[in-house]
């Protein structure tokens, strides 16, 4: 088994300043490259990693000391660059949203249970909100019982007004392809950032989700830009009882979003029979609320305690792969896991479009 992971990060944009915390921090693994085809990000950031720049994902992966490829590149070449990697006996931590198809996704499984059964390569689609401490913290008092069982999961997006200092820089051409369907696969808002909400619509309730409802709404904002929202999205869990989750996506375009990150303002409730949890924040932090809270039985308990900086679910996400690979275990999402939260986000694009509810089975 190995002891050390050598990882080369493929596409060096703006999610890379995030992605790489947990490769340097972690005490077995060390990023050795970098490959982005673009000469100034490859330079850079190779410069600012101490690693080695290289142009193309074949030199990469004819590396043999390159033990795991971690690939943060625009969505449509998600697919081929992730089998490239697999069939060169690699790991392979794939960026959320993994494919912008299902056939698409099911070329890639295919690929990653061979290579498994090949080499032991572990194949990760890193959905990093799932190891977001107060997400974790939430799960973890509803699999304990503190709400009873869960009967609704409500999540709020609440976009901020951009370009004000507040939050990231995120340049234009880390938006530019996801302004083009055929690249990103489907809006900014519902399909790319979607895929974590439909995670977190998953997260906190046992049962699948069968059946989805969309409204998606898309506002121009000039300049070319256009943002998919508002939006209203509804789902059902199977089961005889009736249970319903919800993600509406608010475009508050003048509001200030405090953030160190996306002016994006994340919030989850999830109802239970006897009690309710709320988690306050995610990437941005509007209001010095503390971050988990929970109610039952006529009592509030506020979690301050819990460590809510964002950057802690990428670094947790990160050590889940590197653990893995170490371990010899599956990483989350599986490969099973990762594809019922892509039908999930696939199906709500279907149902705006065709205005009617979708049954996610219909997808195959
Ligand atoms: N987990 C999260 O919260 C989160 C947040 C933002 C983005 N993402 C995901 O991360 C991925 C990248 O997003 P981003 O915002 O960093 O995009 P970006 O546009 O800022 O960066 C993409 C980088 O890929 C490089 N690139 C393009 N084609 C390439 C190729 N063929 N080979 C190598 N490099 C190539 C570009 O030059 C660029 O540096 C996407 O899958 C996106 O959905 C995840």
């Amino acid at each position: 088994m190995a002891d050390r992971v050598r990882v080369g990060i493929v596409g060096g944009g703006r999610i890379a300043d995030l992605n790489v915390i947990g490769w340097r921090q972690h005490p077995q693994a060390e990023v050795a490259a970098i490959c982005d085809v673009a000469e100034a990000t490859r330079q850079a950031r190779a410069e600012e990693w101490g690693c080695r720049p290289v142009a193309s994902l074949d030199d990469l992966l004819a590396d043999d000391t390159i033990d795991a490829v971690e690939i943060l590149t625009p969505h449509h070449l998600h697919r081929d660059q992730a089998i490239a990697a697999l069939e060169a006996g690699k790991h392979v931590s794939l960026q959320k949203p993994p494919t912008m198809s299902l056939a698409d996704y099911d070329a890639v499984a295919a690929a990653a249970t061979a290579a498994r059964a090949a080499h032991g390569s572990v194949f990760k689609v890193y959905e990093n909100f799932m190891f977001y401490p107060p997400h974790r913290l939430a799960e973890r008092l509803i699999a304990e019982g503190e709400i009873g069982q869960p009967l609704s999961v409500r999540i709020v997006t609440g976009g901020g007004r951009m370009g004000t200092g507040q939050g990231w820089d995120v340049p234009a051409a880390s938006n530019a392809w996801r302004l083009d369907p055929a690249l990103c696969g489907g809006g900014m808002m519902t399909f790319d950032h979607g895929f974590h909400c439909f995670q977190m619509g998953r997260q906190f309730v046992p049962d699948p989700v069968e059946t989805v409802h969309a409204f998606i709404n898309v506002i121009e904002l000039g300049n070319g830009m256009q943002i998919d929202a508002p939006a209203l999205i509804s789902w059902r869990y199977a089961g005889a009882m009736a249970r319903y989750g919800s993600w509406e996506i608010v475009a508050s375009l003048d509001l200030d979003v405090t953030s160190r990150y996306y002016v994006s303002d994340d919030r989850i409730e999830v109802r239970g029979e006897r009690g309710i949890v709320w988690v306050n924040q995610c990437s941005g932090r509007l209001l010095e609320e503390p971050p988990v809270v929970l109610y039952r039985d006529g009592e509030v308990r506020a979690f301050h305690r819990v460590e809510w900086d964002w950057a802690a679910s990428f670094r947790d996400a990160t050590f889940d792969f590197i653990d893995a690979i170490l371990e010899g275990r599956e990483s989350q999402l599986t490969v099973a896991e990762g594809r019922a939260t892509l039908a999930f986000a696939l199906a709500a694009q279907v149902s705006a479009r065709e205005h009617r509810e979708v049954a996610i089975a219909e997808l195959g």
